[in-house]
């Protein structure tokens, strides 16, 4: 009965690609809202969040403290449940488990650690590896404490496995954590600042076997973390702002900035939509913002001064346009529009903003310039090509 109700098992793809609710992404937040009632009233934490991870992604989760992380990942975990939204995981609707079908669903399919270890004091290290295999019943019981033997080989650990967690460092500790999460052989790790509470040396050993598991056992782990060193190293980052995860394609854009700057930007941003074919910024107009297509393309055109138009470039999503004018602090050098056959989103920075945005990072500054240059002496050989061809 129960297993006609939700998944025990491990997530499979249907022959179409898809999981059992039509889900594409082995991990899919949607549109999940996190309401917590105080006294003072409800706070919402988490505004409509989106999010895709695919099998063997290793996903960093950033942001400021109090943004929303730690409530966001354990929406996944199922240690806390949306106020309205979807949590899919695999074949498995988390949002709608019972508290003990949760339970049984988490010990065999996600591994979590947290950033203080949480192992019982009173057992040994082997023994908390083997316990969520007891809990979950799986491998036979014969065979437990052999294979929480070799998890603890793996992570450089098996000869202190019969010490208590209270005779182990904190480095090593975590280590134990991480083969108690790779008990089951879950495919999905889930970790909250897992380096936390580590010197920079340990925390990148620890890290070190997090991209072992990505590249060696096909894992797929969501890692929250507050350093961005190492969260450069994932094979990409969610940074989350005020609840909401920031557009993706304006962290592509803007790559080099850090959580601080991005939550600013971030902040500043003001979306529009334009129709097909809608002009955007025209050539000559002063320049008084910066743009970043968020959704559809457009074209940038030329007007030469006989009245005729060519197009010159076109952009995609995560490309920018305006930082000419603005740059040179001058007019539009060219019309840009919403191609033809799709409607398209930006997102745009003001004058200031963007001022403020161009003196506080050398390295978005340096990239948008050299972009700039590119695109004058583009425009400059179009114009030459033009008057060649009208004489
Ligand atoms: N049970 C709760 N009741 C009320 N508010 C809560 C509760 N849990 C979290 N919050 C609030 O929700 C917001 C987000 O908290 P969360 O713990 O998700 O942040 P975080 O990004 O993980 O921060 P940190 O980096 O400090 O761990 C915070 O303002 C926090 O005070
Ligand atoms: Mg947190």
């Amino acid at each position: 009965m129960l297993k006609r109700l939700f998944s025990f098992g491990r997530p499979k793809r249907e022959e179409n690609g898809t999981y059992r609710y039509g889900n594409q992404h082995l991990i899919e937040l949607r549109k999940i809202v996190k309401t917590y009632k105080t006294a003072a009233g409800g706070v919402t934490v988490l505004k409509g969040v989106d999010i895709q991870v695919d099998r063997g992604e290793f996903v960093a989760v950033i942001g400021k403290s109090g943004s929303g992380k730690s409530t966001l990942i354990n929406m996944i975990t199922g240690i806390d449940r949306p106020t309205s939204g979807e949590v899919l995981v695999g074949d498995t609707a988390v949002h709608g488990l019972t508290e003990g079908q949760m339970a049984v669903w988490r010990g065999r399919n996600l591994g979590i650690i947290f950033q203080f270890f949480q192992l019982l004091p009173t057992l040994s290290l082997v023994e908390n590896v083997m316990l969520p295999m007891d809990f979950c019943n799986m491998y036979k019981p014969g065979e437990r404490y052999t294979r929480a033997m070799e998890l603890l080989d793996q992570v450089d650990m098996s000869e202190h496995g019969h010490k208590l967690p209270s005779a182990v460092s904190g480095g090593q500790a975590q280590r134990v954590a991480i083969a108690r999460a790779m008990a089951n052989d879950p495919p999905i790790l889930i970790a909250d600042e897992p380096t936390g509470s580590l010197d920079s040396r340990t925390a990148n050993s620890v890290f070190a076997l997090f991209e072992k598991l990505v590249s060696e056992s096909k894992k797929t782990i969501m890692m929250v973390t507050h350093d961005s060193d190492l969260a450069r190293r994932a094979s990409r980052a969610i940074i989350v702002v005020d609840g909401q995860v920031a557009n993706q394609y304006v962290s592509r854009a803007l790559p080099n900035l850090g959580v601080d700057q991005m939550t600013w930007v971030t902040r500043q941003l003001e979306r529009t939509t334009y129709e097909p074919g809608a002009t955007i910024v025209n050539q000559g107009d002063m320049s008084d913002r910066f743009f970043i297509i968020t959704r559809g393309e457009v074209e940038i055109f030329l007007m030469h001064p006989d009245g005729q138009e060519i197009v010159v470039d076109r952009l995609q999503q995560g490309q920018y346009f305006g930082e000419i004018g603005l740059l040179s602090g001058g007019t539009r050098t060219s019309t840009v529009r919403a191609a033809p056959e799709n409607e398209v989103e930006v997102v745009a920075l003001d004058d200031d903003a963007f001022t403020r945005l161009m003196s506080e990072s050398d390295t978005t500054r340096n990239a948008l310039d050299e972009i700039r240059q590119e695109r004058l002496a583009r425009d400059a050989a179009r114009e030459s090509d033009l008057a060649a061809t009208n004489q």
